[in-house]
């Protein structure tokens, strides 16, 4: 009993020691923060699983209580430390002047080649010569030009929807979930944008959408805290970002894209057949050319399904905007791609959107964040000074938080940051490209590193939008959105709001 009891304590010293040793890391290099608690870190309500919280607003609320008064402080999550910036010009030049001090996204460290041999080559998780490589290739089809050529798919796939959304009305069925439209409506521009193959996405059952929401493995909470908590465990015992019978789907899918190309001798000057080009003229094999595919699917779906979803609720509940869109895209003369970047307010609609807002749920608490948090890798030694001219040297390795939701919702820059409010995009100070500068709008990222798809993405958002205005009217039935969850890799709400849809006369 004695040496249980012994081994007992023993063990929970040894834990203490391992969860608390490092806690000293910021302090030795004089740099403040919240003070570390043994186990949470210094995100007590995301570790202990608060219900109505998560990373994204427990971000936001230590980003409010030191703002101003540091360019940066030192977090930990969990045990481990990381610089979080606060100070919007110091994001910029992160993004921008010190690129090459901070060349990595963080999340390469968690995804391995064996595991997700998809994955791993996405210029996001790539790393070095192999990212630049990777962005170089792929770069000639996310022009303004390829996007422009892909517009009449995207064109049809917002005709299918207006379809979809009448033949549901007709048969009685008005009541439709906001993430079905977006989810529908995005998978099937992707799959025509990206293979030429119809995703039959307005189908009751598509292959294509059902296998698109189950992408991501689900890994059991408990599992991911463990393996945060010990790193080593990443390395004995990977996890998997994207499933096993959701990677043989997609290069069976490609092999299939590629098969129906070759043999019917299709010229189409589209994404494919960039890629088959790469694949002929770099010698790939089909997993690195299906790892090619994969980067418009995997970066491409969520993000902007979930964006456009949280934009139709935003009209819906907020009907004077839904008008106001709907008298702009009907004074308009032509539904043309130049036609969509002449909109004003559909702009601002959309950056409205970009930007993010935070929902009070028991007083305090902010879900429906924008989606990133940001975290990068330094990848060379830096010298960072603070607002009182201390100099602290950021060593290799290092990781690093831009808090993109927490500057999008801080009312320095943005009056009234919880409310949706297309106008503050519209007038002089709500310039997106002075925001951008500033360092306080980053939805797509800035820098070598920016979004690659953002034009295809807001094209494909601005089409879905005018042709729900300029067709119905819509209103909210219920709005049950539900706080942030992990679901697979993002931190993507639960939206599960239903709308009312009529027919426009
Ligand atoms: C509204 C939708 C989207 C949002 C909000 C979004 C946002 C972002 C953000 C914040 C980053 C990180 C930038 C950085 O590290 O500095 C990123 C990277 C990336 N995005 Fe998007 N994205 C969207 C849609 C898309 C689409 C449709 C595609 C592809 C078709 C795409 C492809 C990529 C790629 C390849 C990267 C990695 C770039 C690199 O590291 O070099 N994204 N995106």
């Amino acid at each position: 009993m004695v040496t249980f009891l012994f081994g007992i304590f023993f063990f929970g010293l040894s834990l203490y020691l391992y969860l608390t040793w490092n806690f000293d890391y910021w302090k030795r290099r004089g740099v403040v923060g919240p003070r570390p608690r043994p186990y949470v870190g210094t995100f007590p309500k995301t570790a202990l699983m608060d219900k109505n919280s998560n990373y994204i607003s427990e971000t936001s609320e230590i980003f409010r209580k030191y703002y101003r008064k540091h360019r940066f402080i030192g977090i930990f999550e969990y045990r481990e430390p990381k610089l979080m910036i606060l100070d919007p010009a110091l994001t910029v030049d992160i993004y921008v002047k010190y690129f090459k001090h901070f060349a990595d996204n963080t999340m390469s460290e968690t995804v391995f080649a064996k595991q997700d041999p998809l994955f791993k080559p996405n210029p996001f998780i790539a790393t070095g010569s192999e990212w630049k490589e990777r962005r170089t290739d792929l770069a000639p089809a996310f022009t303004m030009l390829r996007v422009k050529g892909m517009y009449p798919v995207i064109e049809d796939s917002c005709q299918r929807l207006v379809s979809y959304i009448n033949d549901l009305i007709e048969s009685g069925q008005s009541i439709i979930a906001s993430k079905n439209i977006a989810c529908r409506v995005t998978a099937n521009s992707l799959c025509s944008n990206m293979y030429g193959l119809d995703a039959k996405a307005f189908d009751d059952h598509s292959d294509f959408v059902e296998n698109s929401l189950r992408m991501f493995e689900q890994v059991p909470t408990f599992r991911t805290i463990l393996w945060t908590i010990f790193p080593v465990l990443n390395k004995l015992f990977p996890n998997r970002s994207v499933s096993k019978e959701f990677n043989e789907w997609f290069i069976g899918l490609y092999k299939m894209a590629v098969e129906l190309r070759s043999k019917n001798n299709i010229q189409r000057d589209d994404y494919l057949n960039l890629l088959m080009d790469l694949q002929k003229k770099k010698n790939m094999s089909v997993t690195s050319s299906a790892a090619n595919a994969f980067v418009f699917f995997l970066d491409g779906f969520e993000t902007t399904s979930y964006i456009l979803g949280s934009a139709i609720n935003e009209l819906a509940k907020n009907k004077n905007c839904q008008e106001k869109l709907r008298a702009e895209v009907k004074s308009s003369k032509s539904r043309g791609f130049d036609d969509l970047n002449q909109l004003p307010y559909l702009d601002a609609v959309v950056n409205g959107n970009l930007m993010g807002r935070g929902r009070k749920v028991k007083k305090t608490t902010r879900v429906s964040p924008f989606p990133f948090p940001i975290w990068k890798t330094c990848t060379e030694n830096i010298e960072l000074t603070d607002l009182d001219g201390r100099v602290v040297l950021i060593e290799k390795g290092t990781k690093i938080i831009l808090p993109t939701t927490a500057m999008h919702q801080h009312p320095d820059y943005y009056h009234d940051p919880d409310k949706f409010n297309p106008e503050r995009f519209t007038t002089g100070a709500g310039d997106p490209k002075t925001l951008k500068d500033a360092g306080v709008f980053n939805p797509f990222g800035n820098g070598p590193r920016i979004c690659m798809g953002m034009r295809w993405a807001i094209c494909n958002i601005k089409a879905v939008l005018c042709t729900l205005v300029d067709n119905f009217e819509f209103s909210v039935r219920v709005t049950e959105e539900k706080p942030s969850t992990i679901t697979g890799m993002l931190f993507f709400s639960n939206n599960t709001t239903q709308l009312e849809f009529k027919r426009l006369q």
